[in-house]
């Protein structure tokens, strides 16, 4: 039997057989964009819809979704999509859009009306310039640019698992860990994160703001420490707050970037967190910072001491992606002029097959902070292309391909380092998509 599967803000319905399809499977099938960071596991979150008719017609809730509603005090009308499957019609809503989004799901991980302490890593990004740029350029759309720049700015507080905690004046203020993460990991995304800022500053000044006559400039500060993460303030207006000394703390520190002139400063907290051979430090300052009867360690970060993947991967996406029509309509003139017998393979609408790589490639750079998800999504991932008749022979080709289009798309901007990085990510894409096959001999054990 077949049922209808309406999409609320699509305007869409698509048809799917009752009993064997989940509501992710029905998106998929049907090349309809829908995130599903752990491949359908139950582990994620990111697949969530809200279900606006015909919620009797779902599975009920497996273990998983019933934990999770439960941990996320989720509203009845919110389902995970992998893990209910259709019965009969229903229209739904998708509630994550962007891979971008997803870190703000950690917040539902705060408790509500008292604070718990937790290890985060906390970081303040001041932008310089900023009154000189809005004096000079009285005519030009202030509030356009500020968007530009926190935009550009905060994508790497979000691709590297941080929350953009809050804007001040012209500070951004990064948060890494409050649902968990270990010291090292917070500390390192933080630190990538900033290394990330200032690439962004810098194809920022580069490309958008060069008929200014401005070279915007940013200070960083970052620390690490217990601090206080939870939902807080009038039982009508409850918000999202991180509380502690440590915050306050990391504000200093970025102080101290004026003073001294360095572009970042890290504490003896976050060094002592990361690996010592991993960074490149350069001078070390012993200020007194403001309410402390010590002085404080702090050092300067130059950089990583060897080539960041995730970093270069960060960098070069926005330029990549920036067309990503003209990404993928490069990508895969490509791959049917080298490998011919693969376009058979390809049923649906190729443009939008293409919008569905483009996403997922993005999807990518974005959970390889999630590892643990990506690795379960990359599976899946796997098993549907054995599905649509993909031999792990086809691969190689693939690889080839994208490693040809990515300098072809990033002109004056590709460097060998991101060609490197780049080649290195989908070696671990595609392994772990392989790991995800299902062999002949276990085919054959299942069906014993
Ligand atoms: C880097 C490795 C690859 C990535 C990231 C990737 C990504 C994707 C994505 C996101 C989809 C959409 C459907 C889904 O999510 O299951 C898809 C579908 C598909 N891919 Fe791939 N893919 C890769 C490698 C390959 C290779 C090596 C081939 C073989 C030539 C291939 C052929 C296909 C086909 C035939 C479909 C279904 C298209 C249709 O339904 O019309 N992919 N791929
Ligand atoms: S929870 Fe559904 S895809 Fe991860």
């Amino acid at each position: 039997m077949k049922a209808r599967v309406q999409y609320a803000s699509l305007n869409q319905e698509v048809s799917c057989d009752t009993n064997c399809c989940s509501l992710l499977d029905a998106s998929i099938e049907n090349q309809i964009p829908h995130l599903h960071e752990c491949g359908g596991n139950g582990k994620c979150s990111t697949c969530r819809v809200r279900v606006l008719e015909g919620a009797q017609n779902l599975s009920p809730k497996t273990q998983a979704e019933i934990e999770m509603t439960r941990s996320r005090k989720w509203d009845p009308s919110i389902r995970l999509a992998c893990q209910c499957f259709i019965k009969g019609d229903v229209k739904i809503q998708r509630l994550i859009w962007s891979s971008a989004e997803v870190n703000k799901l950690q917040i539902e991980t705060a408790p509500e009306g008292r604070a718990e302490e937790r290890p985060i890593a906390i970081l303040f990004c001041d932008m310089r310039n900023f009154t000189k740029l809005s004096s000079q350029n009285a005519s030009f759309d202030i509030a356009y640019l500020l968007n530009r720049f926190y935009t550009a700015l905060g994508d790497p507080i979000l691709m590297n698992n941080g929350i953009i905690y809050q804007y001040v004046g012209d500070e951004i203020v990064g948060v890494f860990g409050t649902a968990g993460g270990s010291r090292e990991k917070n500390c390192m995304d933080a630190i990538r994160a900033a290394k990330g800022m200032q690439y962004a500053l810098e194809r920022l000044n580069k490309i958008e703001l060069q008929d200014f006559n401005v070279k915007l400039e940013i200070g960083i500060g970052i620390n690490f420490g217990l601090a206080y993460v939870g939902h807080l303030g009038h039982p009508t207006h409850r918000q999202f707050s991180v509380i502690g000394d440590p915050v306050n703390v990391a504000s200093r520190i970025q102080g101290q970037t004026k003073k001294t002139g360095a572009n970042v400063l890290i504490s003896k907290a976050v060094y002592r967190c990361v690996k010592k051979d991993a960074l490149n430090i350069g001078r070390k300052f012993n200020p007194l910072l403001a309410g402390k009867e010590e002085r404080a360690e702090i050092y300067e970060l130059l950089g990583f001491k060897e080539m960041d993947l995730q970093l270069e991967l960060q960098a070069s996406l926005h330029l990549l992606l920036q067309d990503e029509d003209k990404f993928a309509s490069i990508f895969y003139e490509k791959v049917f002029e080298k490998a011919p017998f693969v376009r058979a393979l390809f049923k649906n609408n190729i443009k939008d097959q293409g919008r569905l790589l483009t996403h997922m490639l993005g999807g990518i750079v974005y959970s390889l902070s999630r590892p643990e998800h990506l690795v379960m999504g990359l599976k899946k991932l796997g098993k549907n292309h054995q599905r649509y008749g993909v031999k792990e022979a086809y691969y190689p080709v693939v690889k080839e391909t994208m490693l040809e289009t990515i300098p072809e798309v990033l002109g004056d901007f590709y460097t060998p380092k991101v060609g490197k990085a780049w080649g290195q990510a989908l070696d671990f894409v595609i392994d772990t998509m392989k790991a995800g096959l299902v062999s002949d001999q276990s085919k054959l054990e299942n069906r014993a």
